[in-house]
């Protein structure tokens, strides 16, 4: 029997992207480097040896995609800031032109009735930073709320909405710790400060931007979130899985909500971290209008002592749908906001800020993209947050990702994962099948399942 689902009236439909990933002009306007401009120009680190210097070209194009974001509905646009182009050596003045962009961004943005939602950091940090120590120095934590002081002097008069971190966790562990990031680093202590720091510079930035903003805002993050379940019912798997729990989302969401670090609990880990976290340091966390819960998988794991650390590593179940880099699971989803809503009792509000799911699209004979498994993904996940909200958990809003085909990390350009296909020979922008049924979605605020 289809069942038809209807969301709350001032539900907010969005789609994300971020700056690295969709801007290219790597060097123009006196943009400084990134580390990911540095990683990806190092030989053997991209597949097929892709980079993110032209990418999607939306640098120059951005009218053109927001007029696309006008034709599927979007309310709301999630973007993040290029901090080297702000600030192109990491610290000091920021540069105009790189303010002018993100400017004439937000102005057309807002003219078009479309609510920017700002992120100040999406994994591109000033290489010069790097070069001082990256975010396993605790001054990196200080230069960023500096960047965020900067950002919040121009843009709050018209900007209300900030979210300091994407994914922390991803910056500190596959940056730091497994190095399938920038800066390609394999070094498990540095993973651990650097997560530390990472959560200290969305405090330090929170009070920055509150304190430069021209109006009312509001300052949230957002994490990447995964619910962790064990391999088998034996015991060490369970603990194995308690203890991924809370390397992967306590370590994170124990601190910006409770005001505490789980960190100390494993014993490797409190070692690793003797000195790093200094007193005072977690009441300046604890500062968070709004929770950004990117969902894209879950994880299952088994304990296995070969791996550093935490003694334990990932398996994938046997007879279950994956796409190209992850398992399908949207049930996870429900789990997660759950367990949350349970365990933190949140205050803030929470805003699913990404998920999506990377299919191998192309066009059709008739130049039409066909993405049915989009579609599946998409509906099932937005009835699980239909099933929390029924549930009483207030989710206020579903972010895409992505709005268009883009630079997709160390996997290069081959997952793509938007709602708008893109040809990366032309650049030219064509409407997915997912991104029209998307837009029914959002014009009808629910669909039929
Ligand atoms: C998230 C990132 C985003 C994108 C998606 C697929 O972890 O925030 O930039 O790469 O995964």
């Amino acid at each position: 029997m289809p069942r038809r689902i209807t969301f709350p009236d001032d539900f907010i439909w969005g789609a994300a992207t971020s700056a690295y990933q969709v801007e290219g002009a790597w060097n123009e306007d006196g943009k400084g480097p990134s580390i990911w401009d540095t990683f990806s120009h190092t030989p053997g680190r991209i597949a097929n040896g892709d980079t993110g210097d032209v990418t999607v070209d939306h640098y120059h194009r951005f009218p053109e995609d927001i007029n696309l974001m006008v034709e599927l509905g979007l309310k709301a646009y999630r973007f993040s800031v290029a901090w080297s182009r702000i600030q192109p050596s990491g610290t000091g003045a920021a540069n105009p032109a790189g303010l002018d962009f993100y400017d004439r961004l937000v102005d057309e943005l807002l003219a078009k009735q479309i609510e920017p939602y700002l992120c100040l950091f999406h994994y591109d940090l000033p290489q010069p930073l790097q070069d001082k120590g990256g975010w396993p120095n605790r001054d990196t934590a200080f230069a960023f709320a500096e960047y965020a002081r900067l950002v919040s002097e121009r843009l709050s008069d018209r900007v209300k909405i900030w979210m300091t971190h994407n994914e922390p966790w991803v910056v500190a562990f596959a940056g730091y710790f497994s190095g399938e990031h920038a800066p390609g680093i394999k070094d498990p202590p540095a993973g651990f400060k650097a997560i530390h720091h990472l959560l200290l510079s969305h405090g330090l930035a929170a009070e920055a931007i509150r304190a430069e903003a021209r109006q009312p805002v509001k300052v949230g993050i957002t994490l990447n979130l995964n619910p962790v379940y064990p391999a088998s019912d034996s015991r060490k798997d369970q603990e194995a899985a308690k203890r991924i729990d809370t390397v992967l989302n306590r370590s994170v969401l124990d601190p910006l909500l409770k005001g505490t670090s789980p960190m100390q609990e494993i014993l490797a880990v409190r070692l690793l971290l003797t000195g790093v976290i200094k007193p005072g340091d977690l009441k300046k966390v604890r500062d968070l209008d709004i929770l950004g819960i990117n969902y894209y998988t879950r994880t299952v794991v088994k304990d296995d002592p070969s791996f550093p650390v935490v003694a334990a590593s990932q398996v994938y179940p046997e007879g279950n749908e994956y796409s190209g880099m992850w398992e399908i699971y949207p049930e996870g989803l429900f789990t997660l906001l759950k367990r949350i809503w349970e365990d933190y009792q949140p205050k803030c509000e929470i805003l699913i800020t990404e998920n999506g799911v990377p299919v191998p699209d192309g066009k059709d004979y008739d130049g039409r993209v066909r993405d049915e498994r989009r579609i599946r993904y998409l509906s099932s996940h937005l009835d699980q947050i239909h099933r929390a909200i029924q549930d009483g958990i207030p989710v206020k809003g579903y972010f895409h990702w992505t709005l268009l085909d883009n630079f997709e990390w160390a996997y290069g350009f081959a997952p793509r994962f938007g709602l708008v296909y893109v040809d990366y020979k032309s650049l030219q922008r064509t409407i997915k099948d997912s991104g029209r049924w998307f837009a029914q979605v959002i014009r009808e605020n629910g669909f039929e399942l």
